[in-house]
């Protein structure tokens, strides 16, 4: 779909890549520009470059690349047009028209309609109803407020298998539509009924306010414990945070990260805003990515139990990859922040924040779990764990007091311990420069492999400074078509974007190489986004440009069988043959 030049224009001012792309990795200035690790491939020093003046990027170590929409679909996973709705609702714009009335949109903003009546049932049917009383009674005992229960629209779903389908069914919602918004479920012999009966119901709302799905917990009975809506045209659930949208306007810029919606809730009637969770899965790289858009320091406080510890190692790692700060409580008799809280109460929770441990402390204590170090075999392999840990550290000065600390702890040689962690850094960036010279490689025998490159190598190049460039001088097109057509060009690609970066300089204003956006995949951006980097470091003149020319028109002539063309062609040929001389 063909968007206005002049939104999309207002939309990449709207979302500078530079600050985009920061949301994402951490840039570093290189002069003009900036360079960080690729979000798109795994690398250990950087060779992603954001430009800033042609407000685009490239990674030269996988060929990612593209301007701030080819990003941000690479990135979220999103279509085009989803790509755009993205940066137009990070900007607060409005989507053209032409664009909100598909066929999708309405279907979303239906299942939106039918979430939100859906809430205010289950809610109505909790706070009044006498059936609700089983729910009132199970969020008495656990001590929520009711001033709670309204901030979080909690609900009840009563013990019967179709009273919110048909009283949505009253409403003029079909049954498609309700199992599309998954609040009916349609068995295999086609029955649809209520897919949450006698549960309490926690909605989830999304940044927006809008209701995007719901959790509902057993109260007594059988089946899981917690039902959560399965994705819907509404709702990802690995990239929603429940709760986030009373965390986002606490004005910290720090986040408490708790594992369950109860936890959550009592985290937050305890008095932090501040509080977020996942949605019945592990943390997600796009959840910690998200989760660094609203703060720099990220508290976990999940459950003490194993697998709760375990996930908090998993944490760690991603909300670092993603440029967070962790730090871990340390819970002591009580399995979860919603136990903890009852417990001793809202000042000692608080206390349990400010004492959190650093990530690399939780860490190390982690190094010597199942370890008896009293003997001399259990310190040694404490002691290598801590090493390899430590020489993870990317800032000295940090690795320096965790070493001095390490070593006075368990009575070893400080500088013993020193050689041994700069030994291993020295070991791992040599790993990492080896893996990333494959990567390299790999990519560029792909980039050879590409047929009509290996074909036509010399004919294939000139297509490359041809479009290059037309690209840094739109000013020269009728030069260019005096000179050449479309049909001359010998690779199929490089055809397709000469010719539509062609139309595109007629009919816009404002050119933009980039504007081929809407044109091409977010994969072939990369390859554009390439010729173009590469033309730019080589600077193309007009004599090159020339030689460029000619070589195609050479190519065209040696290939031409003369007997096979119309007397037009025949004479053009010659007349070709005679310029190019
Ligand atoms: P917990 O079992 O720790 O639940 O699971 P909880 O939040 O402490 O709940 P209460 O206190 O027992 O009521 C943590 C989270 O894991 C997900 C839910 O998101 C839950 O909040 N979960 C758990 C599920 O999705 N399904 C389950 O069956 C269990
Ligand atoms: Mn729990």
């Amino acid at each position: 779909m063909a968007l206005p030049e002049n939104f999309i224009y207002e939309l990449k001012q709207n979302n500078p890549i530079d600050t985009f792309v920061s949301s994402y990795a951490v840039l570093k200035r290189s002069g003009r520009n900036y360079a960080c690790l690729c979000p798109f491939h795994s690398e250990k020093s950087p060779s992603c470059v954001v430009y800033t003046e042609s407000q685009s990027f490239y990674c030269f170590g996988c060929g990612a690349g593209g301007d701030v929409i080819t990003f941000t679909m690479k990135i979220e996973n999103l279509s085009y047009i989803e790509a755009v709705k993205f940066l137009a609702d990070r900007a607060g714009m409005q989507m053209p028209d032409e664009a909100k009335n598909n066929d999708f949109s309405r279907l979303k903003a239906r299942v939106l309609e039918i979430n939100r009546t859906a809430a205010r049932f289950f809610h109505d049917t909790l706070t009044r109803s006498p059936e609700g009383e089983k729910g009132r009674r199970y969020f008495a005992e656990r001590q929520l407020t009711p001033a709670t229960i309204v901030k979080y629209g909690l609900g009840y779903a009563p013990d019967d298998w179709h009273r919110l389908h048909y009283f949505l069914r009253d409403k003029g919602y079909s049954d498609d539509e309700l199992v599309t918004a998954n609040l009916c479920t349609r068995s295999q012999k086609g029955a649809v009924f209520d897919s949450f009966r006698d549960r309490v119901i926690f909605p989830i709302i999304d940044l927006r306010g809008n209701v995007v799905a719901f959790g509902g917990r057993i109260i007594d009975g059988s089946g899981p414990k917690y039902l959560n809506s399965s994705d819907t045209p509404v709702f990802k659930k690995s990239r929603n945070l429940f709760s986030l949208n009373f965390a986002k306007k606490s004005e910290e810029r720090r986040l408490i990260l708790a594992e369950g919606y109860m936890d959550v809730i009592s985290i937050n009637q305890a008095g932090f805003e501040n509080v977020v969770a996942t949605l019945g899965t592990a943390l997600t790289p796009e959840q910690a990515r998200l989760m660094k858009q609203y703060a720099d320091e990220i508290i976990i406080s999940y459950d003490s139990d194993g697998p709760g510890q375990a996930a908090t190692h998993k944490a760690i790692n991603l909300l670092s990859e993603a440029g967070a700060e962790t730090r871990i409580i340390k819970m002591e008799g009580a399995k979860d922040p919603d136990e903890y809280i009852k417990k001793f109460g809202a000042a000692r929770f608080r206390q349990l924040l400010d004492r959190s441990d650093g990530a690399i402390d939780f860490e190390l204590r982690k190094c010597a779990s199942g370890l008896d170090l009293d003997t001399e075999q259990g310190k040694i392999t404490y002691l290598r764990r801590c090493v390899k840990l430590l020489a993870d550290i990317s800032s000295p000065i940090e690795r320096e007091v965790y070493i001095s600390r390490l070593a006075k702890e368990n009575g070893v040689n400080r500088e013993m311990l020193i050689q041994q962690v700069n030994g291993l850094i020295k070991q791992n960036i040599r790993t990492a420069d080896k893996e990333e010279q494959r990567a390299v490689q790999t990519f560029s025998v792909q980039r050879r492999a590409n047929p009509d490159s290996t074909a036509h190598p010399k004919e294939f190049k000139a297509e490359r400074g041809i479009i290059a460039y037309l690209a840094a001088n739109p000013d020269e097109l009728p030069y260019i078509e005096s000179r050449l057509t479309p049909e001359l060009f010998v690779t199929d690609f490089n055809r397709r974007v000469y010719e539509k970066l062609a139309e595109k300089l007629k009919n816009t204003v404002e050119f933009d190489i980039m504007s081929l956006q809407s044109e091409f995949s977010a994969d072939e951006m990369g390859k554009i986004t390439e010729i173009v980097v590469t033309g730019r470091n080589v600077d193309i003149n007009r004599s090159a440009l020339d030689d460029y020319i000619n070589i195609l028109e050479e190519y065209k002539n040696k290939n031409i069988k003369v007997g096979a063309l119309s007397d037009d062609d025949f004479l053009d040929y010659f007349e070709n043959l005679k310029r190019s001389k």
